[in-house]
């Protein structure tokens, strides 16, 4: 029979320490899911993965101020602190981890992480800094928890390689691994962010992963021009007018270069504004 856990809860860097103290004693195995809280099934199924190939999972529930701009949702951003507990706790997390703004980003605080490059396009552009913001607060998750495997999730694909390039610059000792996107049954993404749409939104939102069924139908059916393939989501989406391109990216899913002509393994992005959400999809496909 399995034992119940009880998942604990702490805020403070040396809280935490203290609670995994007898977990690295026992070298068990921890798996770590950071989130920004509003938690849906997407959330949960990394939480899910981790406990498939680790002894214990650690979840921190923190919204980052550096990673928003100044226009964005910062101040509005979900915070159903109650609910979110109850869903880690019933995905069978162990420990989860709230911590301050203050415990994060210490008075005196001038130290920011930056990976060049991979940043400049697609999310990078449209929101400038959000990456700066993510690394820097990812890297201070990581040394404050040391996993052994960190679970990001596919839907924010750039986000996954531009920490996935951090980790592996900086020598950090922990598995980078991504869990698929998790979908509402008509093929949009779970997002914090849908809780944004009304009605008529909400419904023109699946849009994105519609454009995207198209792109793959066209590289199944053997179409390698970049163009083409993004032609086809554009096609969707003006039958959609409630949808705003942002950007629809064709490009190498190892670089974030794009691409002419397809060949190898390619990711297909797009990002859109429907009403007041700014929404994100993408999808990897190699070949196959
Ligand atoms: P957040 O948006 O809360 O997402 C936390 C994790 O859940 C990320 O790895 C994200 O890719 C994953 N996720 C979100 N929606 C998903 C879906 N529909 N299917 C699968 N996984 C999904 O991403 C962040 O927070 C922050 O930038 C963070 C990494 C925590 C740093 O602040």
């Amino acid at each position: 029979m399995a034992s119940a856990r009880v998942m604990q809860r702490v805020r403070t860097v040396s809280a935490l320490r203290r609670a995994m103290a007898p977990w690295r004693s026992q070298a068990l195995r921890i798996g770590f899911v950071p989130t920004m809280g509003a938690i849906h099934d997407g959330h949960l199924s990394l939480v899910r993965r981790a406990r498939r190939t680790c002894d214990r999972v650690v979840a921190s529930l923190f919204v980052n101020p550096l990673q928003f701009g100044p226009t964005e949702d910062f101040a509005r951003y979900p915070r159903p602190i109650h609910e979110d507990r109850a869903k880690f706790a019933g995905a069978g997390v162990d420990l989860l981890w709230e911590p301050a703004i203050a415990g994060i980003y210490p008075a005196g605080d001038r130290t920011r992480v930056h990976v060049s490059g991979l940043t400049d396009a697609f999310e990078g552009a449209a929101r400038p800094g959000h990456f700066e913001g993510v690394t820097t607060v990812v890297l201070r998750l990581l040394n404050a928890v040391q996993p052994d495997e960190l679970w990001l999730g596919q839907k924010d694909a750039q986000q996954a390689m531009v920490i996935e390039r951090m980790v592996a610059d900086l020598l950090l000792p922990v598995r980078v691994r991504r869990g698929a996107t998790v979908r509402m049954r008509d093929g949009l993404a779970l997002s914090s962010r849908n809780a944004y749409l009304g009605a008529g939104e909400r419904a023109q939102a699946v849009a994105l992963s519609l454009g995207l069924r198209a792109a793959r139908a066209h590289l199944v059916a053997g179409e390698r021009s970049a163009a083409r393939i993004a032609a086809a989501v554009r096609g969707v989406w003006r039958r959609h007018p409630l949808v705003h391109e942002d950007y629809v990216a064709v490009v190498d899913a190892a670089t974030m270069a794009p691409l002419r002509t397809v060949r190898g393994r390619v990711l297909v992005a797009v990002a859109a504004r429907v009403g007041p959400a700014r929404l994100i999809d993408n999808f990897e496909w190699s070949g196959r």
